[in-house]
């Protein structure tokens, strides 16, 4: 049987199943990196320091970004963190600590069709989390942006990409298309949905889409590539 792997239910199933082991094996087979991008996608954030504002974590998964969120800005009031993945919630659950639980709200929501309330938040932020949705689905998440962030609001989301152009390019490819694959077959429950998560960084090609679909909705948005273009990120506001 095919599977649309774009059907948010799927894409639920997918990461349910990954949930227990995506914390660990995602900082292994990025060699770290994805914590340095998270960190990246923070900085991207232009609010003051000692800001008191309340934001959404869109695409949340386990809540990997708070640590990089909650200490740019201590003060930060409240983060509604949206995502479809009961499982995903379960796990981010499980790691809060240190005062943050009071300040982390778990919204179980597809962020393409929640009605969370028009300009509602201060801040959006958003790590690896756009690679899920094919062309159409970003712009109708870049409706939804805008829709949910106050005006003059600053936004940052990071997602990995293809480097196409990058000499090295060839050996990157073969480690993720050939050697995760098979370490997941061998150690990892799941094995399957892991690989889908592959698939998903492949199809998402470049960015292109995100950023296109971000700017025709009349968000301000900068766009930086890192390391040789292996991620991209969208950083910009909301006009006032
Ligand atoms: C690769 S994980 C990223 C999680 C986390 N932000 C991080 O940095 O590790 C992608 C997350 O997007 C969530 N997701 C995918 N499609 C979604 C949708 N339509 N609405 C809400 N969450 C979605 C998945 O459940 C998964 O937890």
């Amino acid at each position: 049987m095919t599977h649309d792997i774009y059907d948010p239910e799927f894409v639920a199933g997918v990461f349910d199943r990954c949930s227990g082991a995506y914390r660990n094996w995602s900082a292994i087979a990025s060699f770290g990196l994805i914590r340095a991008w998270r960190k990246s996608c923070i900085d991207g954030l232009t609010l003051p320091h000692d800001t008191s504002a309340s934001g959404v974590d869109l695409m949340a998964g386990t809540g990997e970004a708070w640590p990089h969120l909650f200490a740019r800005f201590p003060k930060i009031e409240k983060v509604t963190a949206i995502d479809i993945s009961p499982g995903m919630h379960r796990q981010a659950l499980k790691r809060l600590h240190m005062g943050r639980e009071d300040r982390v709200s778990h919204l179980c929501a597809n962020m393409l069709t929640t009605d969370l309330p028009n300009e509602s938040a201060d801040f959006a932020i958003s790590t690896f989390g756009l690679k899920t949705f094919n062309a159409d689905q970003h712009l109708i998440f870049a409706r939804q942006l805008r829709r949910i962030l106050k005006p003059g609001a600053p936004f940052s989301l990071i997602e990995a990409t293809d480097p196409v152009g990058w000499s090295l390019r060839p050996l990157y490819r073969l480690y993720l298309d050939g050697v995760l694959p098979q370490i997941e077959r061998l150690f990892l429950n799941g094995a399957q949905d892991f690989t889908m998560i592959g698939e998903y960084t492949r199809n998402f090609g470049s960015g292109g889409s995100v950023a296109d679909a971000l700017k025709s909705v009349g968000l301000n948005v900068d766009t930086r590539y890192y390391v040789y273009g292996s991620a991209i990120r969208l950083s910009g506001h909301k006009p006032d």
